[in-house]
């Protein structure tokens, strides 16, 4: 069953959704007649909703409101949205309160980079692209590696506790209010948390051991999956990575540094682009155009953009791979860096668990007057904007929300930082089919291939899409190119 198109016959490859990402998504191949691949997309097929869903709600409620967005992410929407409500009522959280924040990020960080590099990412390497897909998967590390596979359930354990202890909750957490912390923590609970912070440590230490190999025995899919190159973005301390404040810093594919901004002032360097075959927007450089000013975000960007990582391992880990990569392009590193950054996190955690200051009790900076009410906001034309910018675990999210003068939203707009991504991995997608795919059969390995440049990036297709969602089973559609569904199959 084939069907001719202007003289070729032409068929479409689909692999959807693609599995062992976060959402839905597919991945098209449209191949000729002559085996050749004619293009080649990654598709987000979701719905925005958030933006809108904010506009009418008291700002203050956005702390509590966007950690709904996604169901991985929580964290870093909840501080996200704080800082852009402490924004809008011009308040400074206190020093403590700062500190809790970045430590309740941290947490997310441990969780959510030990559960996509042992279970999400890792199958792949461990198990060889060329693996039984039955295989290739969080089982097939359970019975290959149980060790591993314990070394990734603690870690996990430990990044939970601490969110959950700092956050009120280990999902949806609620202690970041507009201008700083609702609470602190107990001395009991700063000891609790160092000793579990330390135990990470070494268990990451542990993880890291394993996995390094991995990276030379597939040095050769590192240099050939998903090639791009790209200019990176990520907040920047001094040089110094970070996670939850400081201005981003935009380098270009040489390492040099093109622009460094505020939070407030992102509209001037960002714009987003809209692209018929994706409901997810895709960001660019907004003075170099599109495609030209594509960026990108997360593990390898931050390991890009930073010239020093300020605690010891991971310090170590990162000297040793930039001797190796030095600015890294290639996807299948944002694996490399996402360990180096799990180091970086639970060691941070042991510095801010160490520091007594940590369990101070001046939380929060009130707002001096009163907020007026909605019926005297009516009559006001007056308009309040908050911009709150952090580093996910995926990278750069900015919160950015206009107010009327009592504080309720008027216009909401997120930068999510799979968005940010988006334009590489489906570049990375295309040039891979091209180079990799000839005549009709496609191996699973090959399709599994296209699916690891994309997994590489951890897309978070809910935050991306603004849509709670789970996983289901991964199916590969072979399409004609008139849409006509030729072959289907499950892996
Ligand atoms: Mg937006
Ligand atoms: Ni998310």
């Amino acid at each position: 069953m084939k069907s001719k198109l202007n003289g070729d016959i032409m068929k479409n490859i689909e692999i959807s959704p693609v599995s062992r990402i976060e959402g839905h998504a597919k991945i098209t191949v449209q191949v000729d007649d002559a085996g050749n691949v004619a293009d080649a997309h990654f598709h987000v097929m979701e719905i925005r909703g958030f933006e809108k869903f904010l506009e009418g709600a008291a700002v203050e409620e956005a702390p509590r409101i966007t950690p709904r967005i996604c169901g991985i992410c929580q964290t870093a929407h909840h501080l996200a949205a704080a800082k852009a409500t402490d924004m809008v009522f011009g308040l400074e959280p206190p020093e403590t309160a700062k500190k809790l924040r970045e430590l309740m990020l941290l947490g997310q960080y441990i969780h959510s980079h030990s559960l996509h590099f042992y279970f999400l990412g890792a199958p792949d390497l461990v198990m060889g692209p060329e693996s039984d897909p039955a295989m290739r998967n969080v089982i097939g590390i359970l019975k290959s590696n149980p060790e591993l596979a314990m070394m990734a359930i603690k870690t996990r354990k430990i990044g939970q506790s601490i969110t959950g202890v700092v956050g009120g909750k280990p999902i949806s957490p609620v202690t970041a209010i507009p201008g700083g912390q609702s609470r602190g923590i107990t001395s009991e609970q700063q000891a609790q948390l160092l000793a579990e912070a330390k135990d990470a440590v070494n268990l990451i230490e542990q993880g890291v051991e394993v996995a390094k190999p991995l990276f030379v025995q597939y040095s050769e899919a590192i240099e050939a999956l998903g090639p791009v190159e790209s200019h990176f973005g990520a907040l920047s301390n001094g040089g110094s990575i970070e996670f939850y404040d400081g201005p981003a810093k935009i380098i270009d594919k040489s390492g040099n540094q093109v622009y460094e901004f505020a939070a407030a002032d992102y509209l001037d360097y960002i714009e987003e682009k809209v692209q018929p075959w994706s409901y997810l927007k895709f960001p660019y450089l907004k003075q170099i155009g599109f495609p030209e000013g594509n960026y990108r975000v997360g593990p390898l960007a931050r390991l890009n953009v930073a010239d020093n990582i300020p605690t010891e391992k991971a310090s170590a880990l990162y000297g040793e791979y930039k001797d190796q990569y030095g600015i890294a392009q290639n996807a299948l590193l944002y694996h490399y860096a996402r360990l180096i950054e799990l180091m970086y996190a639970a060691e941070r955690a042991v510095q801010l668990l160490e520091d007594d200051s940590i369990t101070g009790t001046d939380l929060r900076q009130q707002l001096s007057e009163p907020l007026i009410t909605k019926e005297e906001a009516k009559e006001s034309s007056e308009t309040k904007r908050g911009v709150g910018m952090i580093e996910a675990t995926r990278g750069i999210l900015i919160h950015d929300y206009e107010t009327d003068a009592g504080g309720f939203i008027n216009r909401a707009n997120l930068i999510v930082s799979t968005g940010q991504n988006n334009l590489s991995m489906d570049i990375g997608v295309r040039e891979t089919a091209k180079q990799m795919i000839h005549g009709e059969d496609v191996s699973e390995g090959l399709k599994n291939k296209l699916e690891m440049i994309v997994r590489a990036y951890d897309p978070c297709l809910s935050c991306a899409t603004h849509a709670i969602d789970g996983s289901s089973p991964l199916a590969v559609d072979i399409y004609d190119s008139e849409g006509q569904l030729l072959k289907k199959h499950l892996l």
